[in-house]
């Protein structure tokens, strides 16, 4: 398998964790370059169903190497309850399972931050985050004041937590918010200390030692490129950067090392969260949608906002990421819908716009130019080879393809492996 970057083309929750979870067969490690436990990553394997956040999609895979890279922000204590998790369900982490000692560590003063200033937000102010501490964590790796993976195997987090909480107690009271109590931090900070150590090296060295031996490596994206901190609908995004771009210096794998990139995308359009959503679906359909997609949070339970497939947004995704095929995913959701509608291009204010614009108010005026497309209302779910899913519905996939210039390189029609038509990957 050539070395993969796996992104999401859309807002998050395209089937990342389904497709990872197909492709790591081929793969000899798989390594998450950003974002943090906002991300839920669901894989369904016979009657199982498990739910990811921090640890990557490869670990389903007994002989797979799993690296969490220096990119990520990273909950300790969500981190042990996750492995721990694994564990019981009798999945090994130990000696396949390794994390940065450069990676950022997301406290719970990032996390009281967050979640305070999301209740405080009014209005357009609100962005409806995860509250995970995602940007607050970020923020202070950018602020230099951060804490790393390697802080908690030096003890280094027993002298820097005190000094850190005095500022940021100070912040929470000014929001109004309950101060944290440092040994109490400490205190939990140490246990999960104690389970994490012989899980953190220097992934730098471990990735590229990989790579020159050459190994195959699939690079796991988080969140999507519309929830990208610099191409996604800002200030409605989270904090990394979730495209392709992301896997480099996440990572510390050079870029000649990434040999393709495959944009996994719905066959409809979901986001959780506020900001613009230009195809979304205040209706009976987009209800439909919900219940038929199970388009519920992995991660925080909230329904997800639903809509029809956005070709501004897949095209603008397949430039930024430079997409050479689609996982296209959740075809069996639309089965019984009688028309459907494609996104091509919006109207704002007289005016025609073939990509997303930066303005973000620009964008929440903009009206979608829609192309119609008569369903299939037939089952997919249950259809084994891509020569027999029904004619509308190969169609249908084959004019998303040519509308965004990209073609399929993998159909999914259901959550499980076998639901899955490998075309050209
Ligand atoms: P991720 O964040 O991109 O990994 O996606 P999530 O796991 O948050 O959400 C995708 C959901 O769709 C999960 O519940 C998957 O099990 C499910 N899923 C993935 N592919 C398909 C598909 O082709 N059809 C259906 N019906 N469900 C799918
Ligand atoms: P996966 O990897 C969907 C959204 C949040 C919010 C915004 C900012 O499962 O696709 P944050 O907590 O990151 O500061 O929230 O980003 N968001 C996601 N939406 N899927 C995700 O991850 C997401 N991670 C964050 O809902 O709108
Ligand atoms: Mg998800």
């Amino acid at each position: 398998m050539p070395n993969t970057v796996l992104i999401g083309a859309q807002w998050g929750d395209e089937g990342k964790g389904k497709i990872v979870d197909v492709l790591s067969r081929e793969a000899d490690v798989v390594v998450r370059y950003q974002g943090g436990s906002n991300a839920g990553h669901t894989i369904e394997i016979g009657p199982e169903r498990y739910v990811l956040h921090l640890v990557p999609s490869g670990i389903l895979h007994a002989d797979k190497i799993n690296v969490i890279g220096n990119g990520l922000v990273i909950d300790p204590i969500a981190l042990v309850s996750e492995i721990r998790d694994l564990l019981k369900r009798g999945i090994q982490a130990a000696g396949r399972l390794w994390i940065s000692d450069r990676a950022h560590l997301a406290l719970a003063y990032h996390q009281a931050v967050d979640a305070s200033r999301e209740g405080r937000a009014e209005g357009d102010q609100k962005i409806g985050t995860t509250k995970r501490g995602i940007g607050p964590t970020y923020s202070d790796k950018m602020m230099r004041i951060g804490l790393r993976m390697g802080d908690l195997v030096s003890d280094d987090y027993r002298r820097l937590i005190p000094q850190r909480l005095e500022e940021k107690n100070r912040q929470l009271c000014a929001m109004g918010a309950a101060p944290l109590d440092s040994a109490e931090l400490v205190a939990q900070l140490a246990e999960a200390a104690a389970f994490l150590a012989p899980y953190i090296t220097d992934t730098i060295v471990l990735l590229n030692q990989a790579y020159r031996a050459g190994k195959n490596i699939l690079f796991e994206g988080a969140q999507g490129t519309m929830l990208d901190i610099d191409f996604g609908t800002y200030p409605y995004v989270t904090s990394s950067n979730s495209t392709s771009g992301g896997a480099c210096t996440g990572t510390g794998l050079p870029p000649q090392s990434i040999q393709r990139v495959v944009g996994v995308i719905k066959a409809y359009t979901t986001r959780v969260g506020e900001g613009p959503f230009p195809t979304e679906l205040n209706d009976a359909t987009g209800e439909f949608i919900r219940q038929q997609g199970r388009e519920f949070g992995a991660t925080t339970g909230r329904p997800r906002r639903c809509g029809w497939f956005d070709a501004v947004v897949a095209r603008y995704a397949a430039m930024i990421n430079g997409i050479d095929c689609w996982a296209m995913t959740k075809i069996d959701v639309l089965d019984q819908v009688k028309t459907l509608r494609i996104c091509t291009a919006y109207e704002a204010h007289g005016r025609r716009y073939e990509t997303v614009p930066a303005d973000i108010r620009l964008l929440a005026a903009c009206k979608p130019v829609y192309e119609d497309f008569e369903g299939w209302q037939s089952k997919t779910s249950d259809i084994n080879r891509y020569e027999d899913l029904p004619v509308r519905a190969r169609a249908y996939i084959d004019r998303l393809c040519a509308i965004t210039g990209v073609p399929a390189g993998i159909v999914s029609v259901g959550p499980r492996r076998d639901s899955t038509f490998r075309l050209t990957l």
